[in-house]
């Protein structure tokens, strides 16, 4: 197990995978379209091929030439409100962009599929999930995901292949190296705010200040994407191990409200941030934690920036650096 390729490796989560796998001396390989990707992120050492993964042929190409035997799968669109609103480009990105990758797949040396699932695949409201928690996405974007789940788990039946389906809760944060993180801004909080605080006068967009939770904001579990990164080389090991598939939880356990976060980003920078509440926004999830009993139990996880504080840091040191670079 060796040659790993990782789609979406131009994207924020897919590069500090990418950087983590060269640090570990792994033959790595990128497909990415570039159309949220940078390709300032793209890892000098990793082979990038600027593709689309539903292209089939050309997929199947890269992947026999170079033998590849594992596929970390994160390419896909991923903006909740968007995908409220262009339910198709969603479909066709994320359902048929999995379903031509695992096509393109077929007799091929690929024996572990990881794929990037989402905590949104789960029912609202719910608080705390397992992973046998009712699933029922309220957004298009957790439904394609489900989708995505789906497909996988029934070609890995037919072909013999092991899967690990991760689900993971909010991604935030950087790379310690300063190389990498999170350049397109959209939905996440962190990046937000990161960009609002290097303006003179910092103001940032809470959507709905009324939910049924402890200060009326939306509450959810962030995780470092160090952390992330490091979860998905264990996952590997283990799956290509005990050959056995696997679908878990990725994220701390603690819940964070929007509000406690914008707290934290002005008690570091001790600027005040101006908050202007907007409406709820379509998709939005209430609240959401992880229970990650089993991810623990299954690569004796111990994560190393379960810290609300260290995610901000390293979330402001990044934005500083990207804008000091441009
Ligand atoms: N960021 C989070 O908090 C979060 C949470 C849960 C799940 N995820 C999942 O993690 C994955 C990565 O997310 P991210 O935050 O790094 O987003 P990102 O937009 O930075 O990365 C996605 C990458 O995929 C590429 N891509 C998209 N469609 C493609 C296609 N058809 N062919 C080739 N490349 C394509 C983009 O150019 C981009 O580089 C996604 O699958 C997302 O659903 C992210």
């Amino acid at each position: 197990m060796k040659n790993v390729l990782v789609t979406g490796g131009a994207g924020y989560i897919g590069s500090h995978i990418v950087e983590l796998l060269v640090k570990k001396k792994y033959n790595v390989f990128i497909i990415d379209n570039l159309s949220t990707g940078f390709k300032k992120l793209i890892n000098k050492k990793a082979k990038f091929y600027k593709s689309d993964i539903k292209k089939i042929k050309k997929t199947k190409k890269i992947i026999n030439s170079n033998n590849i035997d594992s596929i970390f799968h994160l390419a896909a669109y991923l903006s909740v409100g968007e995908s409220e609103k262009k339910p198709k480009k969603y479909y066709y990105n994320n359902v048929t962009g999995t379903s031509n990758l695992l096509k393109a797949c077929i007799n091929s040396k690929v024996k572990n599929f990881l794929f990037s699932s989402t905590c949104a695949v789960y029912k609202d409201g719910n608080f705390k999930v397992d992973e046998n928690t009712k699933l029922l996405p309220k957004s298009v974007y957790g439904k394609t995901k489900l989708y995505g789940e789906k497909i996988i788990k029934h070609h890995a039946k037919k072909y013999n292949v092991n899967y690990g389906i991760l689900r993971f809760f909010n991604v935030a944060g950087a790379s310690p190296s300063g190389k990498i993180g999170q350049i397109k801004s959209g939905d996440q909080l962190f990046k937000n705010l990161s960009i609002a605080l290097t303006k003179k006068n910092p103001k940032i967009n809470i959507y709905g200040s009324n939910y049924n939770t402890k200060d009326g904001t939306c509450i959810r579990d962030y995780i470092h994407v160090s952390d992330i990164a490091d979860l998905h080389l264990k996952i590997l090991s283990k799956i290509d191990k005990i050959k056995k598939s696997v679908i878990l939880n990725c994220g701390y356990g603690s819940g964070i409200s929007v509000l406690q976060v914008v707290n934290a980003f002005e008690k570091k920078t001790k600027k005040i941030i101006k908050i202007m509440i907007k409406k709820r926004r379509k998709g939005d999830m209430e609240k959401i934690i992880s229970i990650n009993n089993k991810l623990k139990k299954f690569i004796k996880w111990k994560p190393k920036y379960n810290n609300l504080n260290k995610i901000v840091d390293s979330a402001l040191k990044w934005e500083k650096r990207f804008r000091n670079n441009l």
